[in-house]
């Protein structure tokens, strides 16, 4: 009886532990995307203009919108009928109703240096690179700016747009060349815009109690007594300077990351600690911490990055559930070369290798216009890396007009011929780190998401690391591997 009971404890040991995994990503928890968990961010005031938040500006008097002249460089005029990318401008949020806004060109919307015209010309934003926005409380999509010398903007004719206006205030009339409409055409929700949003005095209290209460010791047993075997968990570069990260950002996470292993350790898990937000954006959303949404993330940010992969080496390397790091999530192409990626994952590689030759060692294939296999050659010199492939039937049109079969015939012909791709015999592993039950059909039934389900777990299966389902908890359900398996749609 003994003896049969010690064999099944070691079946177990071994069956949880071994590649591949079946995993699961602690998305949200110390990196926010607010679509997932948008209550979050209820308590920022104007938190529809959080910094990133894209706006176009239309004049009332002119029927016309702002346009930073050949996207930046020049001039602000207001004589464009159709908005688009020079139409533009990412909020920098400096608190409350104070903002700067930047063109398509990165320069900053500004005073002239002598007098009270607006231009797009300076590289970074001081006190003439300052608006403070001023809504109507009944339709706060009209707005006025005032601008550092005190007066406000006015788009006076179609290329005159001066920061002089003398007029009434008491009206928000169409004829006034004072007011603006504002429309938000992108949102980014992420960790910068949660921490400069709430503010240095609110947001270490929101993001800790976030912290405490997302993820928890009970969260790992339910998912080791459902069959995952490991957690794949994101985490940002301003983990590596806790506790007090360069600012917006908050600290105490790495106490979070640490109760993690803790809980992984006690419930059987293993960890995937997953580099998602590089310094300087590697893929410009709001999942790698973006303020504006500019990708920035290049040669220059090689070394910082290095250094984040260090020091969560060197932190967690001894821990007996890691398995693995995984260097960086989506790097975007073509704003990341090839050239610089393996650079930076040779160099991060090494770093892990300075504490650990057993925990894996990550590879995220690039976004975007990328051969999916121009990792492989690079990969087989290293030792105990995976290819790591993101696999959603989502974010490409062609998604939108399949039915429920097309849908699941795609998996078994489409993705499983990709994932083969990568999936070579004496070369790296290859790992499906993220992919969801959530699809494009509309109406889908019970049954057709079991079904969906099911045809990625058994063609992600064969993923030779294993594959991570995006996300463990998350407000839209069907995201949700915690909501799926209590619904009886997944059984891993
Ligand atoms: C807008 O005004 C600028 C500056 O005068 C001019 O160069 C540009 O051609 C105008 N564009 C349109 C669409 O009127
Ligand atoms: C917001 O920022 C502006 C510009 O720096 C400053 O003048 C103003 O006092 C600030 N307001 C608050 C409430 O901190
Ligand atoms: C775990 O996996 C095994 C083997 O596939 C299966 O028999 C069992 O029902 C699963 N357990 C749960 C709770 O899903």
């Amino acid at each position: 009886m003994a003896s049969c009971l010690y064999l099944l404890l070691a079946f177990y040991i071994t069956f949880s532990q071994a590649q591949p995994f079946k995993a699961v990503n602690l998305g949200n928890w110390l990196v926010t995307e607010g679509w997932m968990n948008p209550s979050i961010f209820d308590g920022i005031i104007n938190k529809d203009l959080l910094d990133g938040t894209h706006v176009q500006l239309k004049s009332t008097k002119l029927q016309k919108y702002l346009c930073a002249e050949n996207g930046g460089g020049t001039s602000l005029v207001a004589n464009r009928s159709i908005p688009s990318d020079w139409e533009t401008f990412r909020l920098w949020r400096i608190n409350d109703t104070y903002f700067n806004l930047r063109v398509l060109n990165k320069q900053f919307v500004g005073l002239e240096t002598q007098g009270n015209k607006l231009v797009a010309v300076s590289n970074t934003a001081g006190d003439p690179e300052t608006f403070h926005i001023i809504r109507n409380t009944n339709d706060p999509t009209r707005v006025r700016f005032q601008a550092s010398n005190g007066q406000l903007l006015q788009a006076q004719s179609e290329t005159s747009v001066t920061a002089d206006y003398g007029g009434s205030v008491s009206g928000w009339e169409d004829s006034d060349p004072s007011v603006f409409i504002i429309n938000i055409v992108r949102t980014l929700q992420g960790e910068y815009q949660i921490t400069n949003g709430y503010g240095p005095d609110k947001a270490p209290k929101v993001l800790q109690d976030h912290w405490n209460t997302y993820i928890k010791s009970e969260d790992f047993n339910f998912l080791s007594s459902n069959n995952i075997s490991a957690v794949r968990i994101p985490v940002g570069w301003w983990i590596a300077h806790d506790p007090t990260p360069p600012k917006p950002f908050v600290g105490g996470s790495l106490k979070a990351l640490d109760n993690a292993f803790t809980w992984a350790e006690k419930y059987g898990i293993k960890v995937i600690v997953d580099l998602h937000a590089a310094q300087g954006s590697q893929n410009g959303n709001e999942h790698s911490a973006a303020r504006d949404g500019f990708q920035e993330w290049g040669d220059s940010y090689i070394q910082v990055t290095v250094a984040v992969i260090d020091f969560l080496a060197a932190r967690y390397a001894n821990r007996p559930s890691l398995a693995a790091i995984a260097l960086m999530n989506e790097p975007q192409a073509p704003g990341i070369s090839l050239d610089t990626l393996t650079k930076y994952y040779q160099a991060a590689y090494e770093a892990v290798r300075k504490y650990t030759q057993t925990a894996y060692v990550i590879l995220s294939n690039r976004l975007g216009p990328a051969d999916p296999t121009e990792l492989l050659s690079f990969a087989s010199t290293l030792n105990l890396v995976a290819i790591d492939v993101h696999y959603y039937n989502l974010f490409w049109d062609g998604f939108t007009k399949m039915s429920v079969q097309q849908n699941i015939d795609f998996i078994y012909n489409s993705r499983s011929n990709d994932l083969r791709k990568v999936t070579t015999t004496n070369g790296p592993l290859s790992f499906v780190g993220e992919w969801t039950a959530e699809w494009n059909v509309k109406g889908a039934s019970k049954e057709d998401y079991q079904k969906f389900a099911k045809a990625q777990q058994e063609v992600y299966g064969r993923a030779t690391f294993g594959w991570a389902y995006w996300a463990y908890k998350c407000a839209s359900r069907h995201w949700s591997l915690k909501w799926n398996i209590e619904n009886n749609i997944i059984h891993p």
